[in-house]
């Protein structure tokens, strides 16, 4: 696996892959790697024979007061990872080459409307950081194909529509959420719980199983499984910021006509931010 640490060095490696006429899938990360990156890995090499991947804890997308210092950074760890999925090539940057005019003064790229609502309107500014560091990776990489998980489903869905909106020959894909046998996704994040807490963490994805059910085996209306669900997690001991049933196809809520659905649930255990979804059918 070559490592490159500079815009100078994958630049130059970038030119080497295209000269050669291959194509690029690129999955960004911000390390820490799990099973859930390593899928994403895998995904990537069955659409391109060169798979980047890039690691880089993006200031820009924390909150004053979030985990930003926190954060696990874990290189020798991630290393591993890496190679155990075949990555060909890592781009592990400073922040001055990803921000080299500084964090504040970085033109930023924003996605009105959706950036504010579910996880952004508690965490305000947190899609501005990704839409904009995602699009200068992006513009780094200049891979065909880039490669994202559903967990977190906002994000991957403003990457969508900013790549549009932008008009970046980029095709966005979405993987699957990975689980432990318990059913709690996968997430750097996840390291921060108690071990008390980790016992009753799956919770939240038992809930939204069950917001799904009653919506879709007892034709249970979704104010009354958004309010359920959001008692039963505070009863588990949650503190819940949202659980809402939207649209997969823009996150926007649903009218009657709609089928393809997703339930989409933010929650505090303890000092740790956990979210989770779930995608389903309504059937006619
Ligand atoms: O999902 C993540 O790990 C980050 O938000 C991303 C996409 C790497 C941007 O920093």
């Amino acid at each position: 696996m070559i490592t490159v640490e500079t815009v100078a060095s994958l630049r130059d490696q970038v030119a080497r892959f295209r000269q050669n006429g291959k194509r690029i899938a690129f999955v960004p990360t911000m390390g820490n790697l799990h099973a859930g990156h390593v899928r994403l890995m895998q995904e990537a090499r069955r659409h391109a024979p060169v798979v980047v991947a890039s690691i880089y804890v993006n200031p820009l997308q924390f909150g004053e007061n979030e985990d930003f210092n926190s954060y696990p950074r874990t290189p020798s760890h991630d290393k591993v990872a890496l190679l155990s999925a075949g990555v060909d090539m890592l781009f592990k940057p400073a922040e001055s080459e990803i921000y080299p005019r500084g964090k504040t003064a970085q033109t930023f790229v924003e996605t009105p409307g959706l950036s504010e609502d579910l996880c952004g309107a508690f965490r305000p500014g947190h899609f501005r950081g990704v839409a904009t560091v995602v699009n200068r990776l992006f513009n780094l990489v200049m891979p065909d194909v880039a490669i994202f998980g559903k967990k977190d489903y906002q994000q991957w869905l403003i990457v969508r529509l900013m790549t549009a909106d932008l008009g970046l020959p980029v095709e966005i894909l979405g993987v699957d959420t990975v689980r432990e046998p318990d059913g709690l996704a996968l997430s750097s994040r996840n390291h921060y719980l108690s071990s008390d807490e980790r016992n009753l963490a799956p919770r939240l994805y038992e809930t939204l199983v069950t917001l799904r059910d009653r919506i879709c085996e007892k034709n249970m209306g979704f104010d009354t499984v958004e309010e359920n669900a959001i008692v039963e997690l505070e009863e588990s001991g949650f503190r819940p910021e949202y659980v809402s049933v939207r649209r997969q196809s823009d996150l926007q809520k649903p009218i009657p006509d709609d089928r393809q659905l997703v339930a989409l649930a933010a929650a505090w255990l303890g000092k740790t931010r956990l979210i989770d979804n779930i995608e389903f059918e309504l059937k006619s």
